[in-house]
């Protein structure tokens, strides 16, 4: 048994490989799917809650998905180079996928605007980090102008490739739970993730792996909201910086997933983002990114609309390591330093 062999393996019928493509991979995929009893408790009416925790990839978020299949289908036509604009997560998947595959990696970042952790894999990880004076959309724009003008292969989700690899979770849901859930939330940005699971639950459902096909629930914050406004938002603004996006790349598939399925868009605000980020930590012991809490906070600020007894499944795409910062202003206890080394002095700092 050699274990996972990764999610190309493993769906392999199902993705644009051939028996010569040469697989680039993590093993990412085959992520936990993990009761969430506190927030289910809180809905109520017999209604199921579960977190597919994507932050578990091997670079820490969903994107570990995409671009194994994207690196995979650049290495195979012989690219040497990939360039992608990024909040952070982007950059960082792409930066390890591509050293994988032997192949340079140019990352765009907004200066500032990118959490710790995904700034440190992308230097780690030895890819050519860029910051630019200007925000992901401005940093998506130049990377397109890039890729069309010299020999570099742009790695964001405009790379059909990259939906391909990121439609396998929907898989996993659906080979995990037996069939699809009534409702997938889900955090949206650039709008590539929620048409990806679109695409897989449609793909197995006609493959007759799954009776019915989820409403796909997308949340954005609400000072990045374009897709609930239906307005491109032009100066971005939230906490969650992974999805701190005005313009999102896939808004018409986006759009298309939501009205396909019969679901919503809806806003939630950093105040409802980092309660949900708090909840999930302290209550379910389960650490996510802020923009990832976005779909949490979004099943409860609409809980009074799920069906009774609905399965729900919430996405978690990116791991809390991803952000110190964040956890460290948003703790739950007051954090004691500088306590004599004595037992004593920890006892009376305890409260006994
Ligand atoms: N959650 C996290 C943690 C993300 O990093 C992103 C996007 C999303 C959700 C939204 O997904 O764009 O497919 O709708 N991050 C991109 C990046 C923009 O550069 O890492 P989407």
């Amino acid at each position: 048994n050699r274990g996972w062999p990764g999610l190309i393996e493993n769906y392999r019928a199902y993705l644009p490989v051939s028996a010569t493509t040469p697989v680039v991979t993590l093993h990412e995929g085959n992520t936990p799917l993990i009761p969430v009893p506190t927030i289910a408790a809180e809905i109520g009416r017999g209604v199921k809650v579960y977190i597919k925790y994507d932050g578990l990839n091997p670079t820490g978020s969903f994107k570990d998905r995409g671009m194994t299949m994207a690196i995979t289908k650049a290495k195979e036509a012989g690219a040497k180079a990939v360039i992608c604009a990024s909040t952070g997560n982007t950059s960082a998947a792409a930066a390890a996928y591509a050293v994988r595959g032997g192949m340079r990696a140019y990352v765009l970042i907004p200066d500032g605007y990118v959490a710790l952790g995904k700034l440190a894999q992308a230097l780690l990880y030895g890819a050519e980090v860029l910051a630019i004076k200007g925000n992901f959309d401005d940093a998506l724009d130049i990377v397109r102008q890039m890729a069309e003008n010299y020999p570099i292969t742009l790695v964001n989700s405009v790379n059909p490739y990259r939906l391909e690899g990121q439609k396998t979770a929907a898989f996993e849901l659906v080979d995990a739970l037996g069939d699809a859930p009534d409702w997938l939330c889900i955090p949206v940005g650039n709008g590539g993730n929620i048409t990806a699971y679109w695409m897989g639950f449609n793909q197995y459902y006609q493959h007759g792996k799954s009776q019915k096909l989820p409403q796909m629930m997308g949340f954005q914050a609400s000072g990045a909201a374009p897709l609930v406004s239906g307005i491109r938002v032009k100066s971005p603004e939230t906490l969650a910086t992974a999805i701190r996006i005005g313009n999102p790349a896939n808004w018409d598939k986006a759009v298309a997933a939501k009205n396909d399925s019969n679901g919503e868009f809806n806003a939630v605000t950093d105040d409802e983002i980092i309660a949900a980020y708090r909840w999930l930590g302290s209550r379910e012991g389960i650490f996510c990114e802020p923009a990832s809490a976005a779909s949490v906070a979004g099943l409860l600020k609409v809980k009074d609309r799920v069906p009774s007894n609905a399965t729900v499944v919430c996405v978690l795409t990116g791991n809390g390591l991803k952000d110190p910062d964040t956890a460290i202003a948003n703790k739950i206890n007051p954090f004691q330093q500088g306590i004599a080394a004595n037992m004593d002095a920890v006892a009376a700092a305890m409260g006994f």
